[in-house]
């Protein structure tokens, strides 16, 4: 057996997984994000450990005696930087992904280093990434920088608290931008450039390295055998990437979580995106992916329920949804709630409803927003058809793909086949499988992923829904130049 831990920004669910692939249990442990200014997000990065270890315990106890672990592996929210100091303890709350406090750093690299941070990490600066958090901290709290001995990502840091080893993937590594993406090392340009001392950086791993065995106190306190093997994991959109089959594949992945993202495998790291999208290494070795973001597609239908209709369940909201019109009766939702990210990196521009006429019901607040989300994503795709980039179908994942009326409404603003997972489970799966690998229970990904990876029925695009969308979205791309001055 092998658990995939998938470390989120609203929970960790841990999935335990056999070796035909089939679900035995999953837990999942909720923690809460910190908002302590406008446009900041933290963590406390012990809620993280306490969190999975809870589920890690949970899931032990209900199969007691019945099963050994083999392998554990992790997928964890990318960029949202954890820093420890000499004596491995945390020195401040980790700034998440979707904090937009650090919009003036991504500005000054970009300014002063753009056309070498591009060349290196195939990324621009954005607030999200965890360079520019670096930069704030010198800048805004320069006793917490000096205190710095080793920076890391969320999952880095629960896997060092289950083992005692600090180390960092690929993966996850390319979302910082201080990695060299095509040597594959940390850059001393970089780190000499913006002064970060070069000690402050993990070793690097490979997503299926085994890092070490849980610590003798974990095991205590979870029930985990003490030979289960802890292998290094990936950033989520890596991991969520495989376990959804992209790797050498021409569909493209459209994943809604708190984010939303849209990505593509890809040969090397030499696009030509410049920048647009993201570049990343895959969890794979030797492989990469692009990919754009929208900071808040699920988030935004989350704060939407929160506030206006806190008694109701996702579901209520989707069927309220189906029981307005295409494009919601004129009524535009833009889910820029934390600024965004692609195509616009812009930390400033805030979300909007457009077209509020005195016919419409609360049934087109809910359509425009879960269809504002849609077009948002579209957007991504969007870039890709610019870049003359094939796409076979589209494998849709999370929050979007747990229904069938949002699956056919993506399949319909998108204008694109759309497909999705038998055992959708978020990025649990794909952390599972890099564990699995690890434990050489398959000769190749492939084999892997034939296993692991199911697919449903393909859903293809309304033809006549697809026009009357692409109205729409051609209205709603227009709102973003209309309401960015608002915002600043
Ligand atoms: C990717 C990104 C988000 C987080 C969510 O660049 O910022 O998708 O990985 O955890």
């Amino acid at each position: 057996y092998v658990l995939g831990i998938d470390l989120g920004t609203s929970a960790v669910k841990v999935s335990c997984l056999d070796q035909l692939g089939r679900i035995i249990d999953q837990e999942i442990e909720d923690y809460p994000v910190y908002n302590p200014a406008e446009g900041f997000s933290e963590q406390n990065p012990n809620d993280w450990v306490h969190a999975t270890l809870a589920a890690i315990k949970k899931i032990m106890s209900k199969l007691k005696d019945l099963v050994k672990i083999d392998g554990i592996s992790f997928s964890g929210q990318m960029h949202s930087l954890v820093i420890l100091d000499k004596n491995k303890q945390i020195i401040r709350p980790s700034i998440l992904w979707n904090d937009g406090r650090t919009a003036n750093e991504a500005d000054y690299i970009n300014k002063n280093f753009g056309k070498e941070i591009v060349e290196i990490t195939g990324n621009k600066a954005t607030a999200g990434f965890t360079l520019p958090k670096l930069l704030w901290l010198q800048e805004n709290e320069p006793d917490n920088f000096a205190k710095i001995r080793y920076f890391m990502m969320p999952k880095d840091y629960v896997r060092y608290k289950m083992t005692g080893k600090i180390n960092m993937d690929y993966s996850d590594a390319t979302g910082t931008i201080i990695l060299d993406i095509a040597q594959n090392r940390w850059s001393n340009k970089i780190l000499n450039f913006f002064n970060i001392p070069k000690y402050c950086c993990p070793t690097l791993v490979n997503s299926t390295d085994f890092v070490g065995f849980p610590l003798q106190e974990v095991c205590e306190q979870t029930g985990l055998n003490k030979d289960a093997k802890i292998f290094a994991g990936g950033g989520d959109n890596a991991v969520a990437a495989i376990g959804s089959g992209i790797l050498n594949s021409q569909n493209l992945l459209c994943s809604i979580g708190t984010s939303g993202v849209v990505l593509a495998d890809e040969q090397n790291p030499h696009t030509p995106y410049e920048g647009t999208l993201q570049m990343e290494h895959h969890a794979v070795a030797h492989h990469f992916y692009s990919m754009g973001v929208t900071l808040a597609a699920g988030e935004s239908l989350s704060w939407f329920k929160d506030t206006f209709f806190p008694e109701k369940s996702f579901n209520d909201l989707l069927l309220m949804a189906q029981n307005s019109n295409l494009g919601a009766n004129k009524l535009f939702f833009t889910p820029y709630i934390n600024g965004e990210r692609t195509p616009y990196s812009d930390s400033y521009i805030r979300g909007s409803f457009t077209g509020i006429s005195k016919i419409l019901t609360k049934n087109d607040f809910c359509r425009a927003v879960i269809e504002g989300i849609t077009y948002s994503l579209r957007d991504l795709i969007s870039i890709y058809e610019q870049n003359n980039k094939t796409i076979e179908k589209i494998v849709c994942i999370g929050g979007g793909a747990k229904s069938k009326f949002w699956l056919k409404l993506q399949a319909d603003v998108f204008g694109k086949k759309i497909i999705s997972l038998k055992n959708e489970q978020g990025p649990g799966i794909g952390a599972a499988m890099i564990a699995a690998m690890g434990c050489q229970w398959f000769k190749n990904w492939e084999s892997c992923i034939n296993l692991f990876v199911r697919y449903n029925d393909i859903i293809v695009p309304d033809q006549h829904n697809f026009v009357l969308y692409n109205k729409y979205y051609n209205l709603y791309q227009k709102i973003y130049s209309s309401t960015a001055p608002l915002a600043r």
